[in-house]
């Protein structure tokens, strides 16, 4: 073999995370995130666990490459240490464990037990090649997978780092310290003791969907009284001082059932789960406030445990719980760290960008280049846009292939008059660029309206997204004047951070109004942006920077030039149960499904009413398991 020393080839290494939820393939070209995208947006499967064929083939194609060209596949996750896991938890709880174990084997035998072999067999199937001619795949593990989603994409240089999640192999909780290209572990606890399942236990005794409504959960929280704090911390979580806990697990069922919590469980908070889709009561929104103070206070207590040992001023999260954006913002108001930043990919899918990360700095000893550009709020993630964008002989294609009437439209004239109708109260879906990874929508596939509209919370909520929901919309904010609207001076363009709104922005309301229940609560105009101002005052917010998303940005600008207003609502573009709309088809069938007024992909402007009569397939609630 000859010693190749003309050409420098770039080093291609692919992560990949699968097989449990919301699987995901990532790019990592000579450090440099190209790629990164959800199997689920390909598929039309939220939450889409299978191997991501698609999210594979899209990341190689950015690059040109084939299977075979690649220098390395990363996997997220070591699956023999969680069957080793499943095994020790199914016996050490046996025979009450027998009933799941059984249950649960088939599916560990032919896709876990077996992965490794399960994955090469795909992997060569999809590349076209023998699993002989396949490059070496490696196994990160699963925390430090999140670990490095967390660090090595941030803007630091140095960080404490924290992952907290349901499970992975064993850890549910760990803590690290990066450093340039080193990222080593500090502590971890581990199964069954999670802060990630306590929270999903309590999603589900709520009657929301585990895995996917524990943003409901909180959401439901300020509606509440935390009248089970004392209850929670009493016979379910061991909470000590340093923030280590231990569940007591006679409560729980999720080592040796089919379900979360137990009749144990029932007694403690006065009866059965609420059945998914029934009345929410005050029940359910005392228990969420409870939990959500418990989760905020372990999360709070870790962090300073973590900054007591490390002395950083840089704290970086991962793992589900990051996406618990109430108990993020109050870390950056009431934490000692100066600086927080949190993958937006924080849960599972984000573990195809952390192992391929494992791979270039752990492994490999590669340092970490500068942050995309100096800004503020940037980091390593190209602002989470990157997934596929669409050219407009393409846009062109799909839509004439849709029939759909449209202009063209220049870019002073797109971001005027779309300023224009939104402050006419008009809902527009807004399809710019490439497609955001992680489960928020950043501007890339968003449908905005005006948050000073008092009407724009249910009209979005009824006719757009096909639900009565107890949630506010999120607010998009130029950065510039993130002061102005919220009580935060820190950067989140993630979405990922709960602020209060100002102050006198607010509106006091009666006592009368105060007295109301649920979601007439939510009705109540109670500051100058209705839409976005939850029952607390607070509100979940994106800040748009510049440099990060121009166009996104410019839109902004043009809003606020002609209303003095820099905030828009921002919601992901899709229906209830829908993943987020990828290609320009994906999004004019959401549009013409439901009552949206225009749509905007790139340059291209369609007003619904010079539409033709939609004759598509069936209603977008055949197609959608709800939420
Ligand atoms: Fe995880």
């Amino acid at each position: 073999m000859g010693e190749s020393t003309a050409t420098v080839r770039a080093n291609n290494i692919l992560g990949i995370s699968a097989y449990y939820h919301d699987s995901a393939a990532a790019l990592l070209k000579d450090g440099d995130l190209v790629a990164a995208v959800q199997q689920e947006r390909f598929s039309r499967k939220k939450h889409d666990a299978r191997f991501p064929a698609e999210a594979i083939s899209y990341c190689l194609a950015m690059e040109n490459l084939r299977i075979d060209e690649l220098d390395r596949i990363v996997f997220y996750d070591k699956p023999l240490i969680k069957f080793e896991r499943l095994l020790e938890t199914y016996l050490s709880y046996a025979p009450n464990g027998f009933r799941s174990f059984v249950a649960a084997m088939p599916v560990w035998l032919k896709e876990k037990l077996y992965l490794k072999s399960v994955l090469r067999n795909e992997l060569a199937q999809l590349g076209g090649c023998k699993v002989k001619d396949l490059p070496p795949i490696l196994f990160a593990e699963h925390h430090q997978s999140h670990a490095a989603s967390a660090f090595f994409f941030s803007p630091f240089e140095r960080a404490a780092v924290l992952c907290l999640d349901g499970v992975g192999e064993w850890a549910t909780t760990s803590t690290w310290l990066g450093d340039g290209a080193d990222l080593d572990p500090l502590w971890v606890i581990d199964f069954p003791h999670s802060l990630g399942l306590l929270y999903s236990a309590f999603t589900y005794f709520t009657g929301f969907k585990v895995n996917s409504g524990e943003y409901k959960l909180m959401g439901l929280a300020p509606y509440g009284q935390p009248k089970y704090v004392e209850l929670i911390l009493d016979k379910l979580v061991d909470l000590k001082d340093d923030g280590t806990f231990r569940l007591d697990m006679q409560y729980f069922n999720y080592c040796t059932g089919l379900t979360m919590t137990n009749s144990r469980f029932d007694e403690l908070f006065g009866g059965p789960p609420r059945s998914p889709e029934s009345e929410l009561t005050q029940r359910e929104m005392d228990i969420a406030a409870s939990i959500q103070v418990v989760t905020e206070e372990v999360v709070l207590r870790l962090a300073n445990t973590l900054h007591e040992e490390t002395g950083e001023k840089n704290l970086c999260l991962a793992g589900g719980v990051a996406l618990n954006c109430v108990a993020n913002g109050r870390l950056l108001r009431e934490g000692p760290y100066e600086n927080l930043w949190i993958q937006p990919a924080a849960g599972d899918a984000g573990g195809a960008v952390g192992a391929a990360a494992v791979a270039w700095h752990v492994y490999d000893r590669q340092p970490r280049k500068q942050n995309d550009n100096g800004g503020p709020g940037t980091d390593r993630m190209h602002g989470s846009y990157l997934g596929p964008e669409y050219t407009p002989g393409q846009i062109r294609d799909a839509l004439d292939a849709a029939g759909a009437r449209y202009t063209v439209l220049d870019d002073d004239t797109l971001f005027s008059r779309t300023a224009q109708l939104i402050a006419e109260e008009n809902v527009v879906g807004w399809f710019q660029g490439r497609m955001e990874f992680g489960p928020r929508a950043l501007g890339g596939r968003s449908i905005v309206g005006d948050p000073r509209s008092s009407k724009m919370q249910s009209v979005m909520n009824l006719k757009i997204k096909y639900r009565e929901s107890f949630r506010p919309f999120a607010p998009s904010v130029l950065w510039e004047r993130i002061s102005d609207y919220f009580v935060q001076d820190a950067p989140s363009p993630y979405m990922l951070i709960v602020a209060p709104v100002r102050e006198e922005l607010r509106i006091a309301l009666t006592n009368e109004q105060k007295a109301l229940f649920g979601i007439e609560k939510l009705k109540l105009k109670r500051s100058e942006l209705p839409a976005i101002t939850h029952v607390d005052y607070s509100a979940r917010v994106q800040t748009v920077h510049e440099e990060i998303n121009p166009r996104y940005h410019a839109l902004l600008k043009a809003f606020e030039q002609l209303t003095g207003c820099g905030v828009l609502v921002n919601t992901s573009f899709n229906v209830r149960g829908e993943p987020i709309v990828c290609t320009p088809a994906d999004a004019y069938r959401c549009f013409m499904r439901t009552e949206m007024d225009y749509l905007v992909i790139e340059n291209f402007f369609l007003d619904k009413k010079e539409q033709p009569d939609w004759q598509g397939d069936t209603s977008w609630q055949d197609d959608y398991e709800l939420d």
